[in-house]
């Protein structure tokens, strides 16, 4: 039982290279410790390895978009699996990015868990940006810009059906929260999808406790909240160490706000904490709050847990 952690060293879906040494990092600013040190056992499963050529019979015409296909579809089957072992263990998965691509693996395999064990997913994406594009609508072609789509169900078949069935996660039941930076055509997408956006803008104007609130609705037994952390949702004062940050983010105290209300809530049962790229945090800042924000939001995992 506990918290099952789980490295994917990868930067195939970024831009800015750095992300592949976020786990390490992680762990050599305090990762263990800070979890341990807040009362959770942790199975360390370590890092995995970069994947094998993977040989599909035909590629999607829609996939030539997307840079490094090959290696994106590959670190996300390979994450699929491990994380769905940790769930069969009884674990919360915990996983450390790597880039933000890697979410499709994770939350494929937790929805895959939740169907198997009838319970409702609810996905809360912190992140500055949408993530939100399709091949054809990605300006960057880079992947870890596309990862919600994908678990709407919206994207090249191999990543968006990874779960088994057509959307990993109801569009309903997803809040994203923190956005400030959306491209054109995500925006048509995500309004279309009907996924819940709460912008800075709307942020600031709600409160954060009132935002949370409205994301997370209703609790109820049957519920598994997931967590997907993009450590961009920080302001970039606060947290400079990630590829492609935007200004205008959460205060440290809204930030805390935020996962001590998800803590609050309980019912959650993953976790991933992506885009984290030592590159760009030579002190060691962004690593050091990332652990802090982690060991805030970690009662939010003793009320759910996970039944095996
Ligand atoms: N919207 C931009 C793109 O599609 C940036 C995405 C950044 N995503 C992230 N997970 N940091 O390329
Ligand atoms: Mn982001
Ligand atoms: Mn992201
Ligand atoms: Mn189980």
């Amino acid at each position: 039982r506990g918290i099952g952690l789980l490295g994917a060293p990868t930067g195939v879906g970024a831009g800015v290279k750095g992300t592949r040494h976020g786990p390490q990092a992680l762990r050599a600013n305090g990762l263990l410790e800070g979890l341990r040190g807040a009362g959770w056992p942790v199975t360390d499963w370590g890092d995995l390895p970069k994947p094998g050529k993977i040989s599909l019979s035909e590629d999607e015409p829609s996939t030539f978009a997307v840079k490094d296909w090959q290696q994106v579809l590959g670190w996300n089957l390979a994450v699929f699996n491990a994380v769905s072992q940790v769930l069969q263990h009884g674990q919360m998965p915990l996983l450390i990015g790597g880039d933000h691509s890697v979410a499709v693996g994770s939350v494929s395999a937790v929805a895959a868990h939740c169907r198997a064990t009838g319970k409702r997913l609810k996905l809360v994406w912190l992140d500055a940006h949408a993530d939100f594009n399709m091949p054809h609508t990605s300006p960057s072609g880079n992947a870890h810009g596309m990862p919600l789509a994908c678990l709407c169900g919206l994207g090249p078949p191999a990543l968006a059906q990874m779960a088994g069935f057509p959307q990993a996660v109801a569009p309903a039941d997803v809040s994203l929260i923190g956005v400030r930076s959306i491209d054109a055509g995500e925006q048509r997408l995500l309004q279309q999808a009907g996924v819940h956006v709460f912008s800075m803008a709307q942020i600031r104007q709600l409160g954060m406790h009132e935002t949370l609130r409205l994301a997370l609705g209703d609790h109820g037994p049957d519920v598994h909240l997931h967590v997907s952390f993009d450590l961009d949702f920080l302001d970039p004062v606060l947290a400079p160490g990630v590829g492609t940050p935007v200004a205008g983010g959460p205060t440290q105290e809204e930030a805390f706000q935020c996962v001590r209300h998800m803590a609050a809530f309980g019912q959650a049962g993953s976790i991933d904490l992506v885009e984290y790229n030592p590159a760009k945090d030579p002190g060691g800042m962004t690593a050091r709050l990332a652990v802090e924000l982690l060991q805030s939001l970690l009662p939010a995992l003793s009320a759910g847990g996970i039944r095996v």
